[in-house]
């Protein structure tokens, strides 16, 4: 037997469905919303949008409402003759055509505003920021202010940013839903793109790339903090700064690395603001990408600063091939992320772990394991390079080097 349409339950279905809908939306927390209305620019689309949504529920409304009267009054009955036929209306026509027309011509005023709004250049004295997409990171360099980071971004309240938008390699997309974007990276082509920070409360917002680029795409990933002016100024200060040299030539004595790293650690706590306070970072910006399986690190094994620093500088040392530490003469390279300021950083691989001890060992021991895709070389001893399936080649570092390594980082406040 067909099964009998019961037109109330249908109805009664469907309403639970947009019920459920409506109260989703409701919840407070969606960190990744474009509909927090923390810039100008995202007030403008917002905006924007409002005025579409409401008109565009208001059509959808009255022709449904048209539907429905019609196909219920006009519905099949017993013994109803055939209904007449007709051909055209010249005046239904011309009616359904013109307010269409005029509904969209109101539309584009809006729109075009808020096109040649964001479009423009951004005011004079705006910070400037050059973005560099990546395989898979992002490049921050401040010119004025001298300073080139990766993956996370400070930006100061009040101050109109205006960045500059290239790419090293394929098309990428730069998006920070909370503040504006998406604005396309693109080769041999320069965009632009420009907002205002300007509420305090929720004061850090994820990045995304939102182009399709490659194998880890939706693995680079940055953060924003928006901080106070005073602030910004104490954290472009800092990162301005050489990176601070240990004295190597007491790495024999000094296992654990402790009078070096204590120095370093004494003289970042005298700045007033070096970046922003990780236990004050909300649990939607903290990355809780899993660990790989079989990737593993000795929590045993005690670094040493000093020794870190002199295999990281050392003439055949991989690292300074890709990586650049101002300060260091040997580490000048500037193709992988700029690590000068690396432990003031809250996250490691384009955003995609945390960047603690654990972490940065095991990246260092195998990257490829760790990130699908990346460039950077498998350099722990005996590990296999997913890309080639062999035992790599480079680096041949055992965790003792790595923890090394990795205290040494770690003193790049
Ligand atoms: Cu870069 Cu997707």
């Amino acid at each position: 037997m067909a099964p009998h349409f019961r037109p109330r339950r249908l109805t009664t279905a469907a309403l639970t469905v947009v019920l459920a809908v409506l109260v989703a939306a409701c919840a407070p927390a969606h960190p990744n919303s474009i509909f927090h209305n923390h810039t100008d620019f995202n007030r403008d689309i917002g905006h924007l949008f409002d005025i579409l949504i409401w008109l565009g529920s208001f059509v959808f409304l009255f022709v449904e409402t048209i539907l429905l009267v019609t196909l219920i009054k006009f519905r099949k009955r017993e013994g109803q003759p055939a209904p007449v036929h007709v051909h055209g209306n010249t005046k239904l026509e011309i009616l359904w055509t013109s307010i269409p027309a005029l509904i969209l011509a109101v539309i584009a005023v809006p729109t075009v505003r808020t096109i040649f709004k964001t479009e423009a250049p951004a005011a004079a004295g705006a910070l400037q920021v050059t973005v560099t997409g990546h395989q898979w990171w992002w490049e921050f360099q401040y010119p004025e202010y001298g300073i080139t980071t990766a993956n996370e971004l400070y930006l100061p309240i009040g101050r109109t940013v205006n960045f500059t938008l290239k790419t090293a390699d394929v098309i990428h997309s730069f998006w920070i839903p909370g503040l504006g974007g998406k604005r396309d990276l693109i080769s041999n082509h320069t965009n632009y793109l420009w907002f205002t920070p300007d509420s305090v409360g929720d004061d850090v917002f994820n990045g995304f790339c939102a182009e399709f680029c490659g194998t880890s795409h939706a693995n680079m990933r940055f953060k924003v903090f928006t901080v106070k002016p005073a602030e910004f100024a104490a954290w472009a200060k800092h990162e301005a700064e050489p990176a601070v040299a240990l004295d190597t030539t007491a790495a024999p004595a000094a296992k654990g690395a402790a009078p070096a790293l204590q120095v370093a650690q004494a003289a970042a706590a005298t700045e007033s603001f070096v970046s922003f306070p990780r236990k004050d970072i909300p649990a939607y910006a903290v990355p809780e990408t899993p660990i790989p399986a079989g990737m593993n690190f000795d929590p045993a094994i005690v670094g040493n600063a000093a020794a870190g620093q002199a295999l990281i500088s050392a003439p055949n040392s991989l690292c300074l091939a890709c990586h650049t530490i101002k300060g260091n003469p040997m580490m000048q390279s500037p193709l992988g992320p700029d690590l000068t300021h690396v432990a003031s950083r809250s996250t490691i691989a384009g955003g995609l772990y945390p960047n603690d001890q654990q972490h940065l060992e095991l990246w260092i021991k195998n990257a490829r394991v760790m990130k699908p895709g990346v460039i950077m070389y498998t350099l722990g001893k005996g590990q296999i390079d997913p890309a080639t399936g062999k035992t790599t080649q480079f680096g041949n570092l055992t965790d003792q080097q790595i923890a090394d390594i990795v205290a040494y980082l770690q003193t790049l406040k």
